[in-house]
């Protein structure tokens, strides 16, 4: 590695090893800098200081020399990006490299210059600054990803003990370029490499794997560093970084929109728990191609397929189950040890498996309420298991069609008030969010057990309605477990751990719903 033979900062400044993650820190002021830096020093030992954020960078570097003095065990980067280069620093290069002197003497083990302010500076410059510290040559596109062999070539020219390239993903086949040109080159260089944007989080989650030396990670949602940022705190919780090694499987859920998505965290969490070495990340995919490339490069071991892609999937597909034919919809794939993809629908495991929870299927009355996709799995899952299903949409025509498919008749909303049934299934998105909608009247509800598919909120104003006639609900947070778990069984093998899975979500939508309160407030 290139590091060993060209560096000339004393050694004892860096751990052998460097962590994994290192925490972003920005603020305006040093004390507010400082006191993050305080507060997540124990669980993040490598830091990089923005002082670029800073109103003034040079005032705080006698409270960062006192943090470091009693924080030994930290190493840390301090960086100061001109604003011409895409940071915040409003002075001159000759100002820039000054603070990253003294950013230095101040204790910061490695100091961060971007290449344009490095192709500037006199070479003499920056030598004297790589005599106290670990010297990062960075460099950022924020638009693509692209031209990295260049831009790598460009960087060499310059001694230094990093070389940091940062990228925008817009396709997630970016990410595949940038693994491909870490795992050519890391061998010979000490690089740092991810793309940045939402569809960057495979290279944030894989890129150490690729070869990157360390990767960046924010001290929470609001105090990100660079668009697309995930939190220190998911990338070693939620995606486990410091496990993720060769052997570490990879999984996602691939829609468009994809960032509001519990999947990551409901899977996550199956994994960990069951010590399946494998993460499981959200994939903003444009185009069914682009996942389908990611799929055989990276790869991908197993997808969730959610909205828009359920049918866009099928064509792409060497083989699938009866429930996806029968539905025509797949929210499963699997990547078999032949490369081939194999799909499945698990979203009837989700609609039957909390009913035979509660009651038997067979000879069961259900009225199904919507003939949209969800309806569909709902229909053909309850017909499969011998339940007779009654119809009811707001387009009639579109409820006889399905009847027909699925051998289940429709009903009129006027007949609901004479009618009893054992289970009322909502399958519309009437209620989701905070619109406190109900799909039925109070009195068209007789039913045994009450169903809502809509998953957000967790206790709908349907299932308050029936819970108050005293009618047995489900919520459709289970459904949303269920057809995870079922994908957690297909492609590990292993029972899931549904009850924690069910945990997970249902605090993960409570907090959504705190959220929501207080941005109305
Ligand atoms: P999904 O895949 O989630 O089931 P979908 O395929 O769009 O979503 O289906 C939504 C279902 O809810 C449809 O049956 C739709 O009725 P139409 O067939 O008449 O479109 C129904 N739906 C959506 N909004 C509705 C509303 N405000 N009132 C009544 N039914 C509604």
């Amino acid at each position: 590695m290139a590091l060993a033979l060209t560096s000339t900062f004393a050694p004892r400044f860096l751990p052998l090893r460097l962590p994994k993650v290192c925490l972003a820190l920005n603020a305006e002021t040093a004390d507010e800098m400082l006191e993050i830096a305080e507060s997540m020093a124990q669980d993040n030992p490598f830091l990089e200081f923005r002082l670029d954020y800073l109103k003034q960078p040079a005032p705080a570097l006698a409270k960062i020399r006192r943090f470091l003095e009693t924080h030994q065990y930290i190493t840390a980067i301090a960086t100061c990006r001109r604003a011409d280069n895409g940071g915040k620093f409003k002075g001159s290069l000759a100002s820039e490299l000054e603070v990253l002197s003294k950013a230095s003497t101040a204790g910061c083990q490695i100091v961060d210059v971007e290449l344009e302010s490095a192709l500037k500076a006199k070479p003499e410059a920056l030598a004297r600054l790589r005599k106290n510290a670990g010297l990062i040559i960075s460099s950022h596109d924020f638009r693509a990803t692209r031209h990295l062999d260049q831009t790598l070539e460009k960087m060499q020219k310059i001694p230094a003990d990093f070389y940091k390239i940062v990228t925008t993903a817009t396709t997630l086949s970016d990410n595949v370029t940038m693994m491909k040109f870490l795992q050519n080159e890391s061998d010979k260089h000490a690089l740092i490499g991810l793309c940045m944007g939402e569809q960057g989080i495979i290279s944030r989650v894989l890129g150490v794997r690729a070869g990157s030396v360390f990767t960046f990670g924010a001290v929470s949602a609001q105090q990100k560093t660079a668009p697309g940022q995930v939190t220190a705190r998911e990338l070693r919780g939620t995606y486990r970084i410091e496990q993720v090694d060769a052997a570490t499987r990879v999984y996602g859920v691939a829609g468009d929109p994809i960032e509001q998505s519990l999947s990551p965290v409901i899977m996550n969490t199956a994994l960990r728990r069951e010590n399946v070495n494998a993460v499981y990340l959200a994939l903003h995919a444009k185009t069914v191609k682009d996942l389908i490339h990611c799929v055989r490069e990276i790869p991908l071991h197993g997808l969730s397929i959610t909205m828009p892609y359920k049918q866009a999937i099928l064509q792409y597909l060497d083989n699938s189950d009866a429930h996806t034919s029968k539905i025509e919809a797949c929210n499963t794939v699997v990547r078999g040890q032949d490369g081939k993809l194999y799909g499945f629908n698990t979203d009837i495991a989700g609609v039957v498996r909390p009913l035979e929870q509660r009651l038997t299927i067979e000879n069961a009355k259900v009225l199904l309420l919507g003939a949209g996709g969800a309806a569909r799995a709902a229909v053909f899952g309850l017909r499969e298991r011998g339940a007779e299903v009654w119809i009811l949409n707001r387009t009639a025509a579109k409820a006889q069609k399905l009847a027909r498919q699925a051998k289940a008749r429709i009903i009129k909303r006027a007949d609901l008030r004479k009618t009893a049934f054992d289970v009322i299934i909502n399958a519309t998105p009437i209620g989701m969010g905070s619109t406190k909608e109900c799909p039925l009247k109070e009195d068209e509800i007789q039913a045994k057990v009450v169903f809502d598919m809509v998953y957000d909120p967790v206790e709908t104003r349907l299932l308050q309605v029936a819970r108050a006639k005293g009618i047995a609900v489900i919520p459709g947070v289970e459904m949303f477990v269920h057809q995870a778990a079922r994908q957690f069984e297909i492609w590990t093998g292993k029972p899931a751990p549904a009850q924690d899975m069910l945990r997970v979500v249902t605090i993960a939508l409570q907090d959504r719903a705190r959220a929501r309160v207080a941005e109305r407030k």
